[in-house]
C-alpha cells in the first residue's frame, strides 16, 4: 500500500490587472531602473475593486482540486496562510469552506507568518496527515495592495496580490514531503509589521483621516540581512533533516522578496543559477502566495520533473523561516 504522505494537486491564480514599474513611477518618486536593479522586480499583480482575498484563494483552490482529480467533499481540512485576511474575524478558512462548498471540517488560517506562512501550513499539514486526516487543502493568499500605503515608496513597489494552494494526503501523491523545518525570532518582530488595526493600535479616527492605510513599518536592510541567513540555512538543516545532499537537490524554489537575496541565498548554498526557480519579475513579493504561486508555475513551465528534489525555502515577518522538502 502507497503510504506517502505529499501534494496531490496544484493551482494558483495571479490577477489580470499588472501593474508595472513605470505605472508605480507615476504615482511615486522612484522609476524603472532603481525598481530592477535593488529588487529584480519588473512587474505585480494587483486585484480588480471587485476581488478580494477570498476570490484569490478560491480560484487558486478549486485549480488544486481539480488538478488532484477530487471534489470540495472530499477535503477533511483547510489551512489558509494568509496576513490579508478576507475580514478581521472569523478567518478566511472559514468563508472559504464556505464558498467551495466543502464539509464541515476543520477550517483555520494560519496568519502573522508573513512570507513563511504557506510552508509552515504545508509543514502543519503534514503532521495533521500523519495524525488521520486523509486530504487537505493549504492554501497561501495575499491581497496586499489594497492595505498597504500607496505613498511610500520604500514598501509599496515591493508587493503583488496572488494565490497558490496544494492539496496534500496521503497516498497516491505526486511530491512526497520528506521533512520540514521551521522556527522564529520573535525579539526582530518590529523589523517588520502591518500595525494598524490590532490592539495595540486600533483604527481611529487619525488613522481614518490618513485614508485609513496599514503601515508597513520595515528595516529593510535588516530584513534583508536576516532573509539570506534564515532560508539558506533552514535549506540546509531540512537536507540535514532527511539525510540528502544538496548536490542532489534538482530545484530551489525560494520566497519570492527580491533578486539579490535569492541571488545571496544561492551563492552561500553553492548551487547554481539554474537549479534555483526566480518569477518576481513578473509578480512581486506575494507573501504566503510566493512559494505556492512558484511551486504551481514551475511545475507548469515543466521545470520540474519526475524523480526530481525539490526545496522550498521561504522568511517572513516575526521572523518566521520554513522550508520543505519534496520528492517528486
Ligand atoms: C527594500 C530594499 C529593496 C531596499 O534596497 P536597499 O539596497 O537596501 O536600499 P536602501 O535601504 O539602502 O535605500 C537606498 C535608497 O533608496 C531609496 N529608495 C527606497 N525605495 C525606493 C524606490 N522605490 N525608488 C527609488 N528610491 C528608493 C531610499 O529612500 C534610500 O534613499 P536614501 O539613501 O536617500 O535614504 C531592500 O532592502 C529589500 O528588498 N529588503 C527586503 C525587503 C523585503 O523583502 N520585505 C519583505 C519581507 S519578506
Amino acid at each position: 500500500m502507497d503510504d506517502r504522505i505529499g501534494l496531490m494537486g496544484f493551482g494558483s491564480y495571479a490577477p489580470a490587472r499588472v501593474m508595472t514599474n513605470d505605472d508605480w513611477s507615476k504615482l511615486v518618486d522612484t522609476d524603472d531602473a532603481w525598481i530592477v536593479a535593488r529588487t529584480g522586480i519588473r512587474e505585480r499583480r494587483f486585484a480588480a475593486d471587485d476581488e478580494s482575498t477570498l476570490d484569490l484563494a478560491a480560484a487558486a483552490a478549486e485549480k488544486a482540486l481539480a488538478d488532484a482529480g477530487i471534489g470540495a467533499s472530499d477535503i477533511d481540512e483547510i489551512i489558509v496562510a494568509t496576513d490579508t485576511p478576507e475580514v478581521y474575524t472569523p478567518d478566511t478558512a472559514a468563508f472559504l469552506q464556505d464558498r467551495l462548498g466543502a464539509g464541515e471540517v476543520p477550517a483555520f488560517d494560519l496568519g502573522g507568518s508573513g512570507c513563511a506562512g504557506f510552508v509552515l501550513a504545508l509543514d502543519i499539514a503534514r503532521t495533521r496527515v500523519m495524525a488521520g486526516a486523509q486530504r487537505i487543502l493549504v492554501v497561501g493568499v495575499e491581497l496586499i495592495s489594497r492595505l498597504m500605503d500607496w505613498t511610500d515608496r520604500n514598501t509599496c513597489v515591493l508587493f503583488g496580490d496572488a494565490a497558490g494552494a496544494v492539496v496534500v494526503g496521503r497516498g497516491a501523491v505526486e511530491a512526497e514531503l520528506l521533512g520540514a523545518t521551521s522556527g522564529t525570532d520573535g525579539s526582530r518582530a518590529g523589523i517588520l509589521t502591518l500595525e494598524t488595526g490590532g490592539t495595540r493600535r486600533p483604527f481611529s479616527l487619525e488613522e481614518a483621516e490618513r485614508g485609513g492605510q496599514h503601515d508597513i513599518v520595515m528595516n529593510g536592510r535588516e530584513v534583508f540581512r536576516e532573509a539570506v541567513k534564515r532560508m539558506s540555512a533552514a535549506t540546509e538543516q531540512v537536507l540535514q533533516k532527511i539525510g540528502r545532499m544538496k548536490e542532489e537537490v534538482a530545484l530551489i524554489i525560494p520566497h519570492q522578496a527580491n533578486l539579490r537575496i535569492i541571488d545571496a541565498v544561492r551563492s552561500r548554498l553553492g548551487v547554481d543559477e539554474d537549479k534555483v526557480f526566480v518569477n518576481l519579475d513578473r509578480f512581486g513579493n506575494t507573501g504566503s502566495a510566493s512559494v505556492p504561486l512558484a511551486l504551481a508555475q514551475a511545475r507548469e513551465e515543466g521545470r520540474i520533473r519526475a524523480g526530481d528534489l525539490v526545496l522550498l525555502t521561504a522568511f517572513g515577518a516575526g521572523f518566521h523561516w520554513s522550508a520543505a522538502a519534496l520528492q517528486f
